[in-house]
């Protein structure tokens, strides 16, 4: 899975080589990023001119963080390929002004002519980014108050507990938008939220169902991942 998603993102460069990459950070997309970084190396790819756009951030979690969506970036992505601060865009989430920080992302994602490859994860509440369920579809970057499951499941990232209420995320509206999306997710845990994903309604209360309307969103997934999905049986 995070071959064939690491593979896509090197097809999407060698035939654009200025594309808006949107990559989410989490446990799912690592091996992602790991084999991408492996595969621009191996293969002396040239990635001078892609925009690589973060899909979200913790709200007052400092970059230094190593919970944080930015530490896992510069870890996997931003050190191992030297890539300049210009081609990336993260949310700063300790800005005090986070509606601008929204507002700045929008217009950096508008002005490049919008995102070619998004490559997401799912959270065990169906969410894709901080799209929270309940959320607007319609939504561009904004703030949100995070659910239940998400402060919860949250904690695993950090290795002390921290206290997390808020998220800054690109919105749903960029999602449908985007030429491309993956949603990538693996293993028995992700089942469920696979199973609601692809065969349950399209529904606000579960933010990832919006994948059914995508005409060219793709669902990348192991077979533990897919394990309740009726055609597999
Ligand atoms: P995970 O997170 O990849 O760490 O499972 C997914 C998500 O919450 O979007």
């Amino acid at each position: 899975m995070s071959d064939a998603a690491a593979s896509d993102i090197v097809e999407l460069v060698k035939i654009k080589p200025s594309a808006v990459l949107c990559l989410a950070s989490g446990d799912t997309p690592r091996l992602t990023c790991q084999m991408f970084v492996q595969k621009v190396k191996n293969e002396k790819l040239d990635i001078s001119q892609l925009t690589f756009i973060g899909l979200d951030e913790w709200v007052n979690i400092p970059p230094g963080n190593e919970g944080s969506c930015h530490y896992f970036f510069r870890n996997e992505l931003i050190n191992p390929l030297s890539i300049p601060e210009k081609q990336i865009h993260l949310f700063d989430a300790m800005s005090d002004k986070l509606q601008d920080e929204c507002r700045k992302m929008d217009a950096v994602i508008l002005e490049k002519g919008g995102i070619d490859l998004m490559i997401v994860g799912i959270g065990m509440n169906g969410h894709i980014g901080f799209n929270e369920p309940g959320v607007s579809f319609d939504n561009y970057s904004h703030v949100i108050d995070l659910d239940e499951t998400t402060l919860s499941v949250g904690q695993k990232y950090f290795k002390s507990k921290v206290s997390l209420q808020k998220g800054i995320t690109l919105g749903l509206k960029h999602l449908q938008e985007s030429k491309k999306v993956l949603l990538l997710a693996n293993g028995k845990k992700k089942a469920e939220v696979i199973k609601k994903t692809v065969e349950e309604n399209l529904t606000h209360s579960f933010p990832a169902s919006i994948m059914q309307k995508h005409t060219h969103g793709i669902v990348m997934i192991d077979e533990e991942a897919a394990s309740l999905l009726t055609q597999n049986k």
